[in-house]
C-alpha cells in the first residue's frame, strides 16, 4: 500500500482476494446405507469465498478525510501476500446540515418526506445503557444525548435509540426525525445497582449476628481471626451478571447488524459507566468467565462490522460530586480519608465491659460477639502490621521473663502521658523502679 498517501482519504473498496487460497475444504456429510442396499454416494457442500470486501477510512494528520485517492493508491496484502483488487469505489458520504429556526436554533424538520433522493448520509445507534446508568444521572444522559442529535445529526443521516434492557416503548427505529430521536431518548432512566462494595458491605451488617466466630478475635491467640472472616457475597451478583450480559449482548448484535450494512460511515454512541461485574474475581462471582468470553465476542463483531464505538460516560459529563458512598448512615464525599481510631474503637462500650478501667483480666475470657476490627492494634487490611506474631510472641516472652524475678512499679512522680503515632505511645516513655520477686 502507498502508505504516503494513506495518510488522508475516505474510500471502501471491494477486492478479490484469492478465491483459491479462499477455498474451504469440502464439507462431506456421512450416510448411513442399509445392508442390502444400493450405497448413496456421499453428499457434499462446497463453499466458496469469491471476494472479501474491506472499507477503508482515510484521514490526514489533522484526521480530515483525504478525497480524490484511486485503486492505484491502495495495496492489499494477506499474510504478507498481496491479493487482486478486482474493484474499487469511493464512497462519499455529504454532511447535509440541518436547517434551524432562526429565533432558537433548534432544527427545523420537514414534516414532508420523499424518497426520491436515495439514503446517502452516516448511520448512529444510540445505545443507552440503563443497565449500567445510576439512575441519578439519567438526566447527563439525555442531556448529551440530545446534544449530539441536535448538533451533528445531519438532514441526511439516521439514527436510531436502543436501550439495553430491551424496552421496546422508549426505543426507536432509524429515523433522520430528531423529534422521534429525541422523545426515545426523554423516556431514558437509569437502573443501575447499587455498587457490589456496599451490598457487600450490607449483606455483612445484615448476617453480623449469624455468623459464629471460628477461634479468638480478643488478640489472645494473636490469630484475630473471627466469624467475620467467612467470605461476604455480593447478594445481587446474579442480577449483576445478568445485566452485564444483556448489555453485552445488545453490543454484539447491534455491531453484527451493523456489519451487514455496507459502504456507509456507521458509528454505535454508547452511553454507559461501564460494564459492572467482577471479572477478575472468578471464584465468587459466577458470571465472571462467561462475560469475558461474552466481551470478546462483542469487540470482534465490533471490528469485523468496521463500526466505531464511542463511549460517553455520564459522570465524566460533570465531575463526581454525586458518586458518595454511605457508611453506617454517614455521607462519605468522594476523595475523601476515613480514619478508623483504634483509641476510640478500643474504648467503645459495646465491646469492651468497662472500656476506661485497667482490667487485664478481660483478656483471659474469650468475647466471641466481637466483630474483627472492634480490636485492631496492628491494623489490618492490605497494610496490616507484618510485624504482628513476631511482636506478640516477643511480647510474651519479654513479659515472662522479666516477671517472673521482678516487679515493676512506676518511678514516684513521672508523668504519664500518651502520644499519638502510628501506635499509641507513652509521651515522656514510662520510668519504672524494678524490685527483685522474693
Ligand atoms: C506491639 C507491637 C506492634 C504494633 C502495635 C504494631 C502496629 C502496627 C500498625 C498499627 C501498623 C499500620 C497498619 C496499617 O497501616 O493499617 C503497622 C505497620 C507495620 N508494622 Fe507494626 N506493629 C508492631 C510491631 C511490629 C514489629 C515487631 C514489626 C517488624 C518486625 C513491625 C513491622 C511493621 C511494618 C513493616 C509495617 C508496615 C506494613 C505496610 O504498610 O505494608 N511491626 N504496625
Amino acid at each position: 500500500m502507498k502508505r504516503a498517501l494513506l495518510t488522508g482519504v475516505l474510500a471502501a473498496a471491494a477486492f478479490v482476494a484469492g478465491a483459491a487460497a479462499q477455498t474451504p475444504p469440502a464439507a462431506t456429510a456421512r450416510v448411513q446405507v442399509e445392508p442390502g442396499t444400493q450405497p448413496v454416494p456421499p453428499v457434499t457442500f462446497r463453499a466458496e469465498i469469491d471476494y472479501v470486501e474491506v472499507d477503508a477510512v482515510v484521514t490526514d494528520e489533522r484526521g480530515n478525510l483525504v478525497k480524490g485517492l484511486t485503486q492505484e493508491d491502495f495495496d492489499i496484502y494477506e499474510d504478507g501476500k498481496p491479493q487482486k483488487v478486482s474493484f474499487f469505489s469511493q464512497v462519499v458520504i455529504p454532511v447535509e446540515k440541518l436547517e434551524r429556526f432562526m429565533t432558537d436554533g433548534k432544527p427545523l424538520v420537514p414534516d414532508v418526506r420523499s424518497n426520491a433522493q436515495p439514503f446517502s448520509g452516516r448511520i448512529y445507534v444510540l445505545l443507552l445503557d440503563d443497565y449500567h446508568v445510576g439512575a441519578i444521572r439519567s438526566a447527563q444522559v439525555k442531556k448529551a444525548a440530545h446534544a449530539f442529535i441536535d448538533k451533528y445529526l445531519g438532514a441526511n443521516d439516521v439514527a436510531a435509540v436502543i436501550h439495553a434492557s430491551g424496552r421496546l416503548d422508549a426505543s426507536q427505529e432509524f429515523t433522520n426525525d430528531p423529534r422521534l430521536l429525541n422523545a426515545a431518548i426523554d423516556k431514558f432512566i437509569g437502573q443501575k445497582l447499587r455498587s457490589r462494595t456496599l451490598e457487600r458491605l450490607d449483606e455483612y451488617n445484615r448476617t453480623s449476628d449469624l455468623r459464629q466466630p471460628t477461634s479468638s478475635n480478643d488478640g489472645t491467640t494473636g490469630q484475630g481471626v473471627t466469624g467475620a472472616d467467612q467470605k461476604i457475597l455480593d447478594p445481587l451478583d446474579a442480577e449483576r451478571g445478568y445485566y452485564a450480559r444483556a448489555t453485552l449482548g445488545t453490543l454484539r448484535n447491534l455491531a453484527d447488524f451493523m456489519g451487514s450494512i455496507r459502504g456507509r460511515r456507521k458509528a454505535i454512541l454508547m452511553f454507559s459507566e461501564g460494564i459492572d461485574y467482577p471479572i477478575y474475581d472468578v471464584f465468587d462471582s459466577r458470571d465472571a468467565s462467561t462475560i469475558v468470553s461474552d466481551t470478546r465476542d462483542a469487540i470482534a463483531a465490533a471490528s469485523k462490522a468496521n463500526v466505531n464505538f464511542y463511549t460517553i460516560d455520564p459522570r465524566g459529563l460533570h465531575g463526581m460530586g454525586d458518586e458518595n458512598m454511605e457508611l453506617g448512615g454517614f455521607p462519605v464525599p468522594k476523595g475523601k480519608v476515613v480514619l478508623m481510631s483504634p483509641y476510640v474503637t478500643h474504648r467503645d462500650a459495646r465491646w469492651f465491659r468497662e472500656p476506661l478501667n485497667f482490667q487485664p483480666e478481660r483478656w483471659l475470657t474469650e468475647e466471641p460477639a466481637r466483630p474483627k476490627f472492634a480490636y485492631f492494634p496492628f491494623g489490618g487490611g492490605a497494610r496490616v502490621c507484618i510485624g504482628e506474631r513476631f511482636a506478640w510472641m516477643e511480647g510474651v516472652l519479654l513479659l515472662a521473663a522479666l516477671g517472673q524475678k521482678w516487679t515493676l512499679d512506676l518511678a514516684p512522680g513521672h508523668p504519664v502521658a500518651t502520644r499519638a503515632l502510628i501506635t499509641l505511645r507513652p509521651r515522656h516513655g514510662m520510668r519504672m523502679v524494678a524490685s527483685r520477686r522474693t
